[in-house]
């Protein structure tokens, strides 16, 4: 398994009017993982479209498309050992109202369409996401200075 593994999370514009930016990148730091790169932006509408391509049929679609961009989002890339699934785990279900306490949506979220943060479901979604939201030159490589006391 690799430490360089890379997923595509965004503090969606609830996360962010809510105040939980820093609650947000504090539990992906202390589990241990390293923030390759970060912004703040309002999202277009293409982007967006493009981002939740796969949902275009679904009914809820256009309300999804208008909520995200109709705010300033976080978008942020995070490395290390299955940085992709373990990201997930810690996001919670999609309904918050079926994520675990100890989750970021089961703690801060209730409605389906106010799930505070958007994490990648698979590696090949993270690169597509990541190629999506970043240029190249944003990716940030540094060495993790305490990476000896977090890997074995
Ligand atoms: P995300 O992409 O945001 O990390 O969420 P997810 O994988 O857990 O869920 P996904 O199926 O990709 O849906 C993307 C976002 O659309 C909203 N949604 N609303 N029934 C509904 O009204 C409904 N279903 C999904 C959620 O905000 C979800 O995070
Ligand atoms: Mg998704």
């Amino acid at each position: 398994m690799s430490n360089t593994e890379r997923t595509f999370i965004m503090i969606k514009p609830d996360g962010v009017a809510r105040g939980l930016i820093a609650e947000i990148i504090r539990r992906f730091e202390q589990r241990g993982f390293k923030l390759v790169a970060m912004k703040l932006m309002r999202a277009g509408e293409d982007l967006l479209q493009s981002h939740y391509g796969e949902l275009a049929d679904k009914p809820f679609f256009p309300k999804l498309v208008k909520f995200i961009g109709s705010g300033p989002v976080v978008p942020m890339v995070w490395e290390g050992k299955d940085v992709v699934k373990q990201g997930r785990a810690m996001l919670g279900q999609t309904n918050p109202l079926q994520s675990a306490p100890g989750t970021i949506r089961g703690d801060f979220g209730v409605d389906i369409g106010r799930n505070v943060v958007h994490g990648s479901d698979s590696l090949e979604t993270a690169e597509r996401e990541i190629a999506l939201w970043f240029d190249k030159s944003e990716l940030n490589d540094w060495d993790l200075p305490l990476k000896g006391a977090i890997y074995e």
